[in-house]
C-alpha cells in the first residue's frame, strides 16, 4: 500500500483522509477545513491508530495556523494553542498524538507573523508525517528479521497503513518480510467492538496479496494450542516504562502466546514512547456504550444493561519478547534497555 492515509492539501490549505469507518465497503478521501470537523474525525475513528494521529494532530495545528489571522500575534498564538489543546484531549492514550501537536506547537511559538507560524507548522508537520513513513519502514526491515522464512502471524487490530501515514508498524514489519521473499499469512483477529481488524487489516493485506483470515478474537488461544499460530505482533498506542498499551485484547493474546511459548512482538516508533509515566499513570480511554450495544441497527443489548468499553489495556512487559523501533530491537531486561529510544 502506497497511498497516504492522511496529508495536506497544499492547492486548497486543508488536510485530507481516509474515513475508515467506512472501510472496507467505500474507499473516501474526506478534505477536512476545520478544527471541529477533525477533532470529529478522531473521535469517531473516521483517523485512527497512533502514528496516524501524530500525523493528524500536527496537520490539525497547521490548519489552525490557516484558520486564524489575528494581527496581534500574542492573541494568534493563543488561538492555536487552545485548538492544539483542544485536538491533543479528543483521545487521551495514545501518546503520539500529544506528540505531534507539541512539536508543531514548539515549531511556532517564537514566530514573529502568522505567515511565519503557517510557514514553519506546515514544514514540521511535513517532516513529521515523512519521518513516520521513514520509521515504518526501518521497523519494517528490523522486524522482518525476526520471522521464520515460512510463518503464520496473529495480529490484533490494525497496525498498518491506514493506522500511520503509510505503510505500518505491525503490518510494515509483514510487509516487509513478504518483500524479502518470506512466506508469511496472516490471522488478523477482528478486534471488537469496532472491527478494525476485519474491516482494515484484512482489507489492507488482501489489497497486497498477502494472505489473511478473521478470526473472532477469542479463537486466538485455540489456535495457539494447536500449533497453528508462530508468533504474534501487535502495534502499540504508548509504551511506558511497565507496558504496553494497545488495542483492548492485546493482553489475553500475551498471555495466551507466553503460556504456548510464542513469541509475542510490539512493534513502534519511538515517537510512542512514554518515559515519563507508568501503566497505572495512563488514562485508558473508555468509549460509548452504542459501540457494543448495537451492531449497525440490530440491538445486541437490553436497553437497562450497561457497558463497560475499554478501547485499549496495558500488556506488562514480561509478556514482550522484543518491541521492534525504528532504531533497532529491544529485547529484555527491558528495566535497562528501553532508555534506548
Ligand atoms: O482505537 P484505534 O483503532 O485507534 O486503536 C489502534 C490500535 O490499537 C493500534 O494497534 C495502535 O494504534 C498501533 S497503530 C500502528
Amino acid at each position: 500500500m502506497s497511498e497516504k492515509t492522511i496529508f495536506w492539501d497544499f492547492d486548497n490549505n486543508c488536510i485530507k483522509f481516509v474515513e475508515q469507518t467506512l472501510l472496507p465497503a467505500e474507499y473516501k478521501i474526506i478534505s477536512c477545513d476545520s478544527i471541529e470537523r477533525l477533532a470529529k474525525a478522531i473521535k469517531n475513528l473516521e483517523v485512527r491508530g497512533a502514528p496516524a494521529l501524530g500525523v493528524a494532530g500536527a496537520f490539525g495545528v497547521s490548519l489552525s495556523t490557516f484558520i486564524h489571522d489575528d494581527k496581534n500575534m500574542d492573541g494568534f498564538l493563543k488561538l492555536v494553542f487552545d485548538d492544539g489543546d483542544y485536538l491533543s484531549r479528543t483521545r487521551p492514550t495514545a501518546i503520539n498524538l500529544s506528540w505531534g501537536i507539541k512539536r508543531v506547537l514548539q515549531s511556532i511559538q517564537n514566530a514573529k507573523s502568522p505567515e511565519e507560524a503557517r510557514e514553519n507548522a506546515l514544514s514540521e508537520a511535513v517532516s513529521i508525517a515523512e519521518e513516520d513513513e521513514k520509521m515504518c519502514r526501518q521497523i519494517g526491515d528490523f522486524g522482518a528479521e525476526l520471522l521464520p522464512d515460512k510463518c503464520t502471524v496473529l495480529t490484533h487490530c490494525n497496525a498498518g497503513a491506514l493506522a500511520c501515514y503509510t505503510w505500518g508498524t505491525a503490518l510494515g514489519v509483514i510487509r516487509s518480510a513478504v518483500a524479502m521473499g518470506k512466506d508469511v499469512s496472516v490471522i488478523s483477529c477482528e478486534t471488537r467492538p469496532l472491527n478494525q481488524g476485519s474491516r482494515l487489516t484484512a482489507w489492507e493485506l488482501s489489497r497486497d496479496n498477502i494472505p489473511v483470515k478473521t478470526i473472532p478474537d477469542s479463537s486466538a488461544a485455540f489456535l495457539m494450542r494447536k500449533g497453528e499460530i508462530d508468533a504474534v505482533i501487535v502495534g502499540a498506542d504508548r509504551i511506558t516504562q511497565d507496558a504496553v498499551f494497545n488495542k483492548i485484547g492485546t493482553y489475553m493474546h500475551a498471555v495466551c502466546a507466553k503460556y504456548h511459548n510464542i513469541p509475542f512482538f510490539v512493534a513502534a516508533p519511538s515517537s510512542t514512547f512514554d518515559k515519563e509515566h507508568r501503566e497505572n499513570e495512563i488514562e485508558i480511554e473508555i468509549r460509548n456504550r452504542n459501540e457494543l450495544a448495537f451492531c449497525g441497527n440490530k440491538q445486541l443489548m437490553p436497553d437497562c444493561v450497561d457497558t463497560l468499553n475499554y478501547a485499549f489495556d496495558p500488556t506488562p512487559l514480561e509478556l514482550i519478547t522484543a518491541i521492534i523501533t525504528e532504531r533497532g530491537i529491544i529485547r529484555p531486561s527491558f528495566d535497562e534497555n528501553l532508555k534506548m529510544p
